[in-house]
């Protein structure tokens, strides 16, 4: 497990201090694929680093298990000594948006790399460097180099790399932003196959929210520096809670609702159960309201339809509020009245 207690981050810059992340404290189980989203500056990357020590906290916990040896249960990174830092930062791998692969290294000895830091014996790291390239899908990239790959094939000889440590997490900043979508798919099935097959605990960094949908089952929403809500993606995506999550999740609602800004909008938020399509129907059809779809996001979510539509009611107050108790009757059906223009 790896527990974030009242973490906070300070730099000092030349116009003065800089609080890049405030109080952040979140938890992510063993085996989860946790997904941290925000915009770009959110304090993302500085959040991912200080898991690992990259940065050190300003204050606050960064609390693991099961990294150092002979420590039962969890130990503060920020508390350790060089040595338990060292042996503990081999057991968190990352990988980033640029790959950082040596360019001047083959895709094996890239792979082999981690292995001879660490002082294991050439013929054992050449051995478990070329099992790794067959997990990630290039066998017959062993002696090619970085340059003569593509995107995503840099990205599987990182996550190869990344691997070659046996660590017990895996970092992923931005891993996917350099790849077209196709890519990004197969990548993400790829990053979701080793945290199944091999149980390595995944947090994954992004500002793509179709990241976090296809892969994650836990996401946390970071705004300036600040963490907004946190949840299972499917709570989190469908209703989210706060104005930045809504923001994030729904961009498009803000645009919409400013398209209509005279009509009384609701938000109505579907858990799983009917599609949207029969409730407007049903609506015109059993009250005799007509309501306007301003908007509307549904999702797939591990089988299940999630999602919400934006609806412009009538002006008159009685067709209103009939259509309000009608939607409010239905089940798996959540509504929210007085949008603003965030929706
Ligand atoms: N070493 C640093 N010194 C000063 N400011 C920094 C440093 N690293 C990051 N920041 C600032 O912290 C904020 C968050 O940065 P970052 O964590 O990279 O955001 P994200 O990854 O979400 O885009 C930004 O405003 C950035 O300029
Ligand atoms: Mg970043």
């Amino acid at each position: 497990m790896i527990e974030l207690k009242n973490l906070s981050k300070t730099f000092q810059t030349a116009d003065g201090d800089f609080q890049a992340l405030e109080n952040i404290s979140l938890t992510v189980r063993d085996g989860d694929i946790f997904g941290i989203v925000g915009m770009s500056g959110a304090g993302k990357s500085t959040l991912v680093r200080c898991i690992n020590l990259l940065e050190r906290p300003t204050s606050g916990q960064v609390l693991i298990d099961g990294l150092v040896e002979g420590e039962a249960g969890p130990m503060d990174l920020c508390r350790m000594t060089p040595a338990q830092l060292r042996q503990a930062r081999r057991s968190i791998s990352m990988i980033f948006q640029q790959f950082n692969l040596l360019m001047q290294r083959t895709c094996l000895k890239n792979i082999c790399f981690p292995m001879e830091i660490a002082g294991v014996p050439a013929d054992q790291a050449r051995k478990r460097a070329l099992e790794l390239l067959e997990l990630v899908g290039l066998p017959d990239k062993a002696s090619a180099y970085p340059a003569q790959l593509s995107g995503g094939q840099k990205q599987r000889i990182a996550i190869a790399r990344a691997l070659a440590s046996d660590p017990k997490v895996l970092l992923c900043d931005e891993a996917t932003s350099a790849l077209d979508p196709t890519t990004t798919r197969s990548i993400l099935r790829l990053i979701q196959d080793i945290n199944r097959r091999l149980g390595i605990t995944v947090v994954v960094i992004t500002h793509e929210m179709a990241v976090v949908e296809e892969i994650c089952s836990h996401v946390a929403i970071l705004d300036h520096g600040r963490l907004m809500e946190s949840g299972t993606v499917q709570e989190v995506f469908s209703n989210p809670k706060t104005e930045e999550g809504r923001k994030l999740v729904n961009p498009d609602g803000a645009r919409v609702a400013r398209m209509f800004p005279s009509s009384r909008i609701i938000r109505v938020v579907f858990n799983g159960g009917s599609a949207y399509e029969p409730l407007v129907a049903s609506l015109a059809i059993d009250c005799g309201v007509k309501a306007n779809i301003l908007g509307a996001d549904t999702k797939n979510i591990d089988g299940k339809a999630f999602g919400y539509i934006l609806l412009g009611l009538p002006e008159d107050p009685e067709q209103a509020a009939r259509a309000m108790s009608y939607i409010r009757s239905q089940k798996d059906v959540m509504v929210e009245e007085g949008m603003d223009e965030h929706g």
